[in-house]
Order: C-alpha cells, then structure tokens, then sequence
C-alpha cells in the first residue's frame, strides 16, 4: 500500500473515509464544515442517511453511501469515532482509519481518501502539532486494519487482498512542513510493522515455530533493522546457572535459545564529532516471555487449556519486535531485549514436581507445578537483564490465566516495585490505546511462596494467582524500577476489533514505543 498525504478531497478514488465525532453529525443547512459542505454535493443524503439509519457516530459504527458521480470518490463512509476525549482521539483514529481498511477490502475498493472532520485537541508530547499525531494514528490503523494471517490458506482465500493507494487528508495538513508530514506517517508506519511483525510470530503454529525458527526469524529480523544480536545456545547458559530457564527446557526435543538484542546509539559526541562528553544515557531492558509451546509439562494441560498454546510466546514477540523498531528509528537511548525461548513438554526428562532446582541468581526453587514454566524461564532472563545494570527493566508475559479471571480477556494487568515508573508506563499504556490496568503485590500473599526445602516454591494457591505469580517475579529484580505486565488476555483476540484482527494482536508493542519515545524524548544528552 502506497501510503501519502494530500491537501484536497477531490482526487478520484473508490472511497472518501471520513472519521466523525458524535458532534460533527449536527449539519446546518449552510454551514461550512466538511460534512454539510458534501451533503449539499449529495443534496442531502448524508442528511438523510444520518437519519434514517439513526446514526449516532458511536464508536466502530459505520454509514455508507455511493455518491452517484456526484464527487470524485465513488462512494463515502462515515465511522464513527464515539465520545473520545483528548486522551483517547488518537486511539479512536487509529480504529477508525483500520475500520475504513477493511470496508475498502470488503467492498473491493483499491484506493482510499481518509480525513476528520475536526482535529480536536490531540495531546502533543514534546509539543509536536496535533496534525503529526492524527498522521501517525491514522497511518497505524490503516495499516493494521489490511492486517490479515494468510499463510496457510490455500484457493481463492488465499488472495492477497491489499489497498494500492492510501491518502491522509486531515485539516489543517498546510500548517505542516512536508518533512514533518512524512515523518509522522513513517512513524505510524513503523509501529504497524512492528505490530505485524509480533503478530504473524504469535499466529506461527508451534511445529513451525520452534524456539530455534523464534531465535532465527527474530535475530534476522533485528541485524536488517540495525541491531546487534546474541544467541546463548543452552550450553552457554548452563555455564551461567540458568537452572531454572533449562529445567522447563529439559523435557522438550527442541533446543532451547537465549536470545538477547541490543540497540545502543551511537554517543552525541561521535555522531557529531564534538569533544563534550555526552549525559548519561538511559538503559532499558525488556524481557519477554518466550515458550513457543506450553503443554504443561508433567502437570499437563487439558486439551481446551492447552488449545491455544502455541501464543505462550506473545512477550517475547513483543519484546523482540519492537527492538527492532527502535533500531530503525535510531533512538537516542540503550535497549535491550531478552527472550529465554523453550517449548514446555513432557518427555521422560522432564522437570518433575519436587524438584530443587538453582537459578542463576543462586536462589533454589522448589516445583509444586510444572505449568507454572513461565516464571522459571523469566526469572533466569531478568537476572541476565539486571547484569547489564539497566535503569528500568520491564518484562511482558502470558503468565496466568487467574489474570484473565481478574480483568478479563482485553486488559492486562500491569505490577511495578516502583509507583513513579507505574504510573508513566500506564499512562503511556493509556495515549497508545492498549488497555492496562495496576494490580497490586500484597506481601503477605507471599508466604504462598514459602518451601520447606528451597528458598521459594514455584506456585501458590488458587486465589490471587496473578499476584503470587508478580510476587515470584519479584524476588529476583532487587531494587531496580521494574514493571511486568501479563499479557494472557489481550495476547490474543477472538473476533475483530478496531484495529485488532482475531488471533495474535501484537499487544504490549505499542506501549513499549510510546514509552521508549517519551524516554527519548527526555534524553539528557540530546538536551
Ligand atoms: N501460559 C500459561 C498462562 C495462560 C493461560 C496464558 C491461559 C494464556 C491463556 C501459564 O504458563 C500457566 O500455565 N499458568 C498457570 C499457572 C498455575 C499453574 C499457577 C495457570 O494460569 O493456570
Ligand atoms: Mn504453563
Ligand atoms: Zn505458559
């Protein structure tokens, strides 16, 4: 899809999308705004249509028409944008502009005109101008609206079906430079691709995607965006103590891969040639969880539990997807992202219920539950992480199902050591539309941790299981700010949503690049 911008309505395309609030809908017979200004082209069927059809602008709801020749665009679509707010416009754009996507695919349109109305009140981080920020979130969504999994299809199914040309027309698109222009849609571009990338990865069926084809796919994905990569074989991390990490490893036939990506910018003082030392640069570390099969171990899952778990890698998707993204966009900060990758399997050497094992922080751990796998892989990875002393390491994983009890299948639950770094990453978590939510880590659940024979137990009781499962997690990240976030529910979806098609959704890339832009952006060396 050739995606641009342009400043007038008129060219001659299969559809005009035009993204409408709630407010826009009341069109005085004279007035001069966008949508009265077509319905007098239309002489009034717009008007019409709003009404008989009672359309309400909510958000999703679509009105279609075919404009009979009488504008250069052979039909109009209205979405809806529903009541958003300043914090949520660009969320509803981006779900507007997928929703316009996939009607044009539908309706077998090749090209596409998308515009607003109003472009009211977009917050603007860094003071960019709320114009780039409806580029970036209309450009996301169209490009994850024509997001589809088709690999395995075969016949007519198998069609690629794509748009050929995309044009962003918001109001006001003069007051901005055209360098800004494109910059804005590149970006919106990048995070779709990013997205897209992590998606096809957690769709992979697992006899594909092993954690060797996670290790590989993901390693070449990264050097061509510009970073660096590692990959520990377990022989490497049996000589570092990652017990834990290579137990859940042991009962599979497939080798487990420790991947580890970095980004590190060059310094302001190389990449300008100047002598001043440069600030101290931010280090993050992200953390994925990356099991490419969970069947449980020895405490197998039932054939429903285990059905949809080739997605137990969703974390680690994330994690490394969105590496790559900020080496594409050369942020001026260091990041790094880790995936310890393995399936969870039973065989005659898998890990048993009673175990003591050692992990590489030197912690033993007793296992009363082989499917709590997650934990044990993660805990070795975060330890690996802190050594590279970072100044916030988050880790992103399909840790529990009690997380799905607790806020349901769309919203993750989010757990920090630390409430400043909390609340910036919720409210990153807020402006890039992926719903999160904090949970807290009572101290006295963790005496469901206490063993008899180890230092810790792997698994708790039933109730809080989400939490005792943070708490875990906790006991090897000291005092370095630290959020994890379960991802189980939103990992996934079963039916399209805004700019979610059904299957792997990508969730957790969004926020990792809008929080990381906002670090940039606070960079002490680029001051
Ligand atoms: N991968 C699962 C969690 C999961 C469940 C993700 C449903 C997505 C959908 C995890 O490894 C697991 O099995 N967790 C157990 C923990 C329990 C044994 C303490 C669970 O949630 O049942
Ligand atoms: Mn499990
Ligand atoms: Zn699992």
């Amino acid at each position: 899809m050739q995606l641009q911008t342009r400043t007038s309505l008129d060219a001659p395309t299969d559809l005009l999308a035009i993204a409408v609030l709630p407010g826009d809908l009341d069109l005085p017979a004279s007035g001069d705004g966008l949508l009265s200004v077509l319905d007098r082209a239309l002489e009034g069927q717009i008007r019409q249509a709003i009404t008989d059809e009672r359309y309400k602008a909510k958000a999703g709801q679509r009105l279609g028409l075919s404009t009979g020749g009488r504008l250069a665009s052979r039909r109009i679509l209205l979405i809806g944008l529903g009541e958003a707010s300043p914090a949520t416009i660009g969320p509803a754009t981006r779900d507007a502009a997928a929703t316009a996507a996939r009607y044009a695919l539908s309706v077998g349109a090749r090209d596409v005109i998308l515009t607003t109305p109003t472009l009211p009140g977009f917050p603007s981080p860094g003071g960019a101008p709320s114009v780039t920020d409806w580029l970036s979130a209309a450009a996301l969504g169209l490009h994850l609206g024509s997001y589809r999994f088709s690999k395995y299809l075969t016949g007519e199914s198998a069609e690629a079906r794509e748009l050929s040309d995309a044009w962003l027309s918001p109001p006001e698109l003069n007051s901005i430079p055209e360098p800004q222009r494109a910059q804005a849609v590149a970006q919106g571009i990048r995070t779709a691709r990013a997205i897209a990338f992590a998606r096809d990865l957690v769709n992979e069926p697992a006899g594909e995607l092993t954690p060797k084809a996670l290790a590989e796919r993901t390693v070449s994905h990264a050097l061509s965006a510009g970073a660096s990569a590692t990959v520990l074989s377990a022989a490497e991390c049996r000589s570092r103590g990652m017990g834990l990490f290579l137990a859940v490893a042991r009962g599979s036939d497939e080798e487990p891969q420790f991947v580890h990506l970095s980004w590190i910018p060059e310094t302001a003082s190389t990449s300008a040639g100047r002598t001043d030392a440069p600030g101290p640069r931010r280090r993050v570390v992200l953390v994925g969880k990356g099991v490419t099969f969970d069947s449980g171990g020895l405490s197998l899952k039932t054939t429903e539990g285990m059905l949809d778990m080739k997605t137990d890698m969703a974390g680690a998707a994330a994690v490394l997807s969105a590496l790559a993204a900020v080496a594409e966009e050369k942020m001026p900060i260091e990041v790094h992202a880790i995936a310890a990758c393995t399936e969870n399997m039973l065989s005659a050497r898998s890990y048993k219920l009673g175990d003591v094992l050692k992990s590489m922080a030197g912690k033993t751990v007793e296992i009363n539950n082989t499917d709590a796998e997650g934990r044990l892989t993660l805990a070795d990875a975060l330890t690996y992480g802190l050594a590279l002393r970072p100044d916030i390491i988050l880790d992103f994983a399909t840790l529990t199902g009690a997380c799905i009890v607790a806020l349901g299948p769309h919203t993750a639950g989010v757990m920090s050591n630390h409430e400043g770094t909390l609340q910036e990453w919720l409210t990153a978590a807020r402006h890039a539309g992926e719903d999160m939510w904090p949970l807290p880590l009572p101290a006295r659940l963790g005496d469901q941790l206490k063993s008899d024979v180890a230092d810790l137990r792997n698994t708790g009781e039933r109730w809080g299981g989400a939490l005792t499962a943070g708490l875990f997690l906790k006991e090897f990240v000291d005092k370095t700010p630290w959020i994890h976030v379960d991802l189980a529910g939103p990992s996934t979806a079963r039916k399209e949503w805004g700019a979610l098609a059904k299957g792997g959704t990508g969730f957790g890339v969004a926020t990792i690049l809008e929080y990381l832009r906002t670090l940039s952006r606070a960079e002490p060396s680029k001051i």
